[in-house]
């Protein structure tokens, strides 16, 4: 008896000590910590976010506790944005205390030399030379050559049925490609696809490299990227010509980069720019399907541009100053890239304790501004879960529409985005039709927000 007395005693002294020192370390922050709760030790509320529609959950939080909340996902205490304000602040205005974060896996398979994973001067030298080769300027010179490939794509689709997210893959690939290689390197595009392919499906395995797991071979696939893009790099060397793509920017630079940061690089872009963007057509084309007469106006749209270049006997092939004509169609993008809002939120870290609109953000904690809650909240977008183009007649309240993001990490790609969303809209619309085959309600992640199956279609030609 006095022994489990004396236990005792030690027991609740060591537990007095630790709350004291908890207490006088963390306490002051904890109280000051934004509401919310963080669920069971290490699990957090993953369980809650993922078993369920991501946006109930949200939804919830943000009813109980306001516009900034705490909650701890994946292993990692989070403080959760949905106010236009707030996000701007770590998007924007106080974006040095909110570095980008991802899980190492990804690190290491994109290249951990990729834009993406940086801030500070590294950050600012890569982000010149990828929007120098994506201003308007730059983009122009290659719209005939998107037309071409929107009109492969186009004739290939005739007359079958195609899964839209799989064709709109291969569309976007080939542009992002263009871009970045220029048209010279064609004949290198084949093996890239193919390993690019490879690494994708790698890319959302369990990170275990073992042969024969999928990242094993996604880890494969990445040299033999690396390893391309050096024998291309190596051929422009020699034959000493400039080139206005992508990679022409990178090889230029007079403070020079590495060849491993340029094939990191190189690999990020193609990235960013495939999935995103051929997520965002494959929700165009059921949008339009399901609402014929924004689907009439847009086709009218583009059939006005043709009859203008006949009358004028230009060129029949598009350029850049047809693709600003087209302001119906470019609504559809803009409600498209909203209702869908594809990127639902994105991550940073807080570099140190931040004081935050009267909390405490502890330094290390993620920090995820929602862009999804920002685009679908009723005070911004009323009726937000209607697709209604016409809205943006009229321009969005300031910080309320953030598809490509905000401040120094917004997308550099968003011109290229939208030039060959148009270009492929304007043959589409303009010398196609198409059907759903069944009525499309259920949305899958993979890892955006997709019409279930990939939105398979049956295309045909305009009699
Ligand atoms: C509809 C298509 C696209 C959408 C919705 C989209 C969206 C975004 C968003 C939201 C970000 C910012 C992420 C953050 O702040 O954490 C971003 C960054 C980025 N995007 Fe896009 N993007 C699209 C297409 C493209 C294209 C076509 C390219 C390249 C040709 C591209 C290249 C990039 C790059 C390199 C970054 C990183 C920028 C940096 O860290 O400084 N994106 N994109």
């Amino acid at each position: 008896m006095e022994l489990i007395c004396l236990l005792l005693i030690v027991a609740t002294s060591f537990l007095s000590l630790f709350l004291i020192n908890y207490f006088l370390k963390f306490g002051h922050v904890k109280s000051l910590l934004p509401p919310g709760t963080m669920g069971w030790p290490y699990i957090g509320e993953t369980f809650q976010l993922y078993s369920q529609n991501p946006n109930t959950f949200f939804a919830s939080k943000i009813k109980k506790y306001g516009s900034i909340f705490k909650t701890h996902i994946l292993g990692c205490p989070c403080v959760m944005i949905a106010s236009p304000e707030a996000a701007k602040q770590v998007l924007v205005s106080r974006a040095h205390l909110f570095k980008p974060t991802f899980p190492a896996s990804k690190e290491r398979m994109l290249g951990k030399q990729a834009i993406f994973f940086h801030q500070g001067d590294y950050h600012a030298k890569l982000r010149k030379l990828v929007l120098r080769a994506f201003t308007p300027e730059a983009i122009k010179t290659i719209v005939s050559e998107i037309e071409s490939i929107a009109l492969h794509s186009l004739q290939s689709w005739e007359g079958r049925l195609i899964t839209t997210f799989q064709e709109m893959k291969t569309y976007a690939f080939n542009v992002a490609l263009l871009s970045i290689l220029g048209k010279d390197e064609a004949h290198y595009r084949e093996d890239l696809k193919r390993c690019y392919y490879i690494l994708e499906k790698g890319y959302n395995s369990m990170p275990i490299n073992l042969p024969g797991t999928l990242f094993h071979k996604a880890m494969k696939a990445r040299k033999e990227l690396a390893r391309i893009l050096a024998q291309i790099l190596s051929v422009r060397r020699e034959m000493k010509q400039t080139h206005n793509d992508l990679l022409g920017s990178f090889m230029e630079d007079s403070e020079g980069l590495t060849d491993d940061q340029i094939a990191d690089n190189i690999i990020g872009v193609i990235f960013a720019a495939r999935d995103t963007t051929a997520s965002i057509m494959t929700w165009i084309l059921k949008y339009l399907a399901e609402n014929p007469t924004v689907l009439q106006a847009v086709t009218e749209e583009q059939e006005e541009i043709i009859k203008a270049k006949q009358e004028s006997g230009d060129e029949k092939t598009l350029n850049w100053a047809d693709t600003k004509k087209m302001p119906i169609s470019t609504r559809v993008i803009q409600e498209t890239l909203r209702v869908a809002s594809i990127l639902s939120f994105t991550f940073r870290e807080a570099v140190e304790d931040v004081e935050f609109n009267g909390y405490m953000i502890p330094k290390g904690w993620k920090v995820l501004p929602l862009f999804r809650n920002i685009h679908h909240n009723p005070e911004n977008f009323p009726e937000p879960e209607k697709f209604d183009p016409s809205r943006f007649e009229v321009a969005p309240k300031p910080n309320t529409f953030m598809p490509f993001g905000n401040g120094v990490h917004s997308c550099p790609g968003n011109e290229l985005a939208k030039l060959e969303i148009l270009v492929l809209l304007h043959h589409l619309t303009t010398k196609y039709r198409w059907s759903m085959m069944a009525p499309q309600n259920g949305i899958q992640y993979g890892p955006f927000p997709l019409p279930q199956n990939g939105l398979p279609i049956k295309i045909s030609l305009k009699k």
